[in-house]
């Protein structure tokens, strides 16, 4: 009998990181479901993908719709092996007005349970699955540029973690990604940025690190380094780096 076919979805895959995630997995032989709200540039990816495609658009900042939403695509492809939760908004908010706050805890906080309890939820069901969920470096301090950006990745990395520790001998894998600066529209505004990678080399690295089973990555792999650094210096003298950087 012919082996069933490799299934993934992206969340998240219309721009950017989740976009090349979406055309690494397709590579890699993976059936692609690719979900986000724009969705020409859903269709727009899945005609680089090789492998069969599957477009649905899911606005996550309607937590409950979407994680219906989610649950039938789900049921659409036959069930699935792998669910990447990339999805994600940064909004600059200097002079700290409610609205951005509130939208950045709507789709980085709420919109993200939502979806990691549906893939997770399925992946016990089955024993069997891969969740990598996308936070960042930027969720190990705050800053004063976007509170509530680097505060929302810190809560991602801590629900993963707590999800980590619930598939402890289940067959099923959960991998807190942590990127640093990626070349993509979310951080066009920065204008001191180092290290800056390509969505497709984040895309391979940040697949390797899921197969591979690992608990957290750093993607690229050297920003394990600046995480190390980033812990252990005092807050006065972070501060002074994020100034010159002209990020805060
Ligand atoms: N770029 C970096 O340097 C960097 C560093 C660390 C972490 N990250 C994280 O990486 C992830 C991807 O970001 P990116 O850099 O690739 O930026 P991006 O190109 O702006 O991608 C953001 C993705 O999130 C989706 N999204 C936003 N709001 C959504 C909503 N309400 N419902 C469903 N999907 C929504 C967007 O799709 P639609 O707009 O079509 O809905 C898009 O596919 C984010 O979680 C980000 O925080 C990025």
């Amino acid at each position: 009998m012919a082996d069933s076919p490799k299934k993934a979805i992206v969340i998240g895959a219309s721009s950017g990181i989740g976009r090349a995630v979406a055309v690494e997995l397709g590579l890699r032989g993976y059936q692609v479901g690719l979900t986000a709200r724009r969705e020409n540039l859903l269709r727009e990816a899945a005609e680089e993908i090789p492998t069969k495609t599957i477009v649905r658009t899911i606005d996550i900042s309607s937590p409950e719709s979407a994680a219906s939403r989610l649950e039938e695509l789900i049921k659409q492809m036959g069930g699935v092996d792998v669910i990447v939760i990339n999805s994600g908004v940064r909004n600059p908010n200097k002079d700290l007005a409610l609205k951005p706050e509130l939208d950045t805890i709507a789709v980085n906080v709420q919109g993200f349970v939502a979806m990691a309890t549906v893939a997770l939820n399925h992946f016990l069901e089955k024993k069997h699955g891969y969740l990598a969920g996308i936070s960042s470096i930027a969720g190990l301090r705050g800053t004063s540029n976007a509170p509530a950006y680097n505060a929302s990745k810190a809560f991602v990395s801590i629900y993963l973690n707590g999800l980590w520790q619930k598939c402890i001998g289940t067959g099923v894998t959960v991998t807190d990604i942590r990127p640093g600066f990626v070349d993509t529209d979310m951080i066009a505004d920065i204008p001191s940025k180092f290290w800056v990678a390509s969505p497709q080399k984040a895309a391979g690295q940040i697949l390797d690190a899921m197969f591979r089973k690992k608990k957290v990555a750093y993607v690229t792999r050297r920003y394990i380094l600046l995480s190390w650094l980033i812990r252990i210096i005092p807050d006065t003298l972070y501060y002074k780096v994020y100034k010159k950087m002209r990020v805060q």
